[in-house]
């Protein structure tokens, strides 16, 4: 009977796991689709630098998330990253700096802010599901949402310099 109760709970903390690792998914599926997006519309005086910046951020976003959908395969539930509404949301965000109403550099600027900001918000996603991982005791999980982490934060810091 302990051990049915046990694994009942183990049940629910791996689904609580997995429904933390949707968010975070989902996250970076909007941070990787805005990235690309700009670099392929970034204008103005740091052009290349921008367009090279964020070609090696989409390309390094596109491979994690493929690395999050397979762990939420493993705790055996499916990846849905376009469940809800949290990569729609992105999309206003986005098409504002194609709007040609302010000069160049204040958009590739505008851009870089956004990214940030984005970056941020998939941190915090990842900061619950490693906060989950660890309580249901699931060290690969936790372990993935360090290495998410760490990942961010250098892309912040890349992102940060080249404005300041
Ligand atoms: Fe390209």
């Amino acid at each position: 009977m302990k051990s049915e109760i046990i694994s009942i709970s183990s049940r629910e903390q791996s689904h609580a796991t997995a429904d933390c690792f949707q968010h975070v998914l989902a996250d970076t599926y909007a941070l990787y689709l805005t990235t690309h997006h700009y670099h392929w519309n970034v204008e103005g005086s740091k052009f290349v630098q921008l367009h090279k910046l964020f070609d090696e951020q989409y390309n390094e976003l596109f491979k994690s998330i493929d690395y999050i959908a397979e762990r939420i395969r493993a705790l055996d539930h499916y990846a849905l990253p376009f469940a809800g509404d949290r990569i729609s949301k992105i999309s206003g965000m986005i098409s504002e700096e194609t709007v040609k109403d302010t000069s160049a550099d204040q958009r590739a600027d505008k851009m870089v802010h956004n990214l940030i900001t984005l970056h941020r918000r998939v941190i915090e996603s990842c900061q619950t599901a490693k906060e989950q991982s660890r309580i249901a005791k699931d060290d690969e999980s936790e372990s993935l949402m360090t290495d998410r982490i760490t990942a961010h934060q250098q892309s912040i810091w890349m992102l940060r310099s080249i404005i300041k």
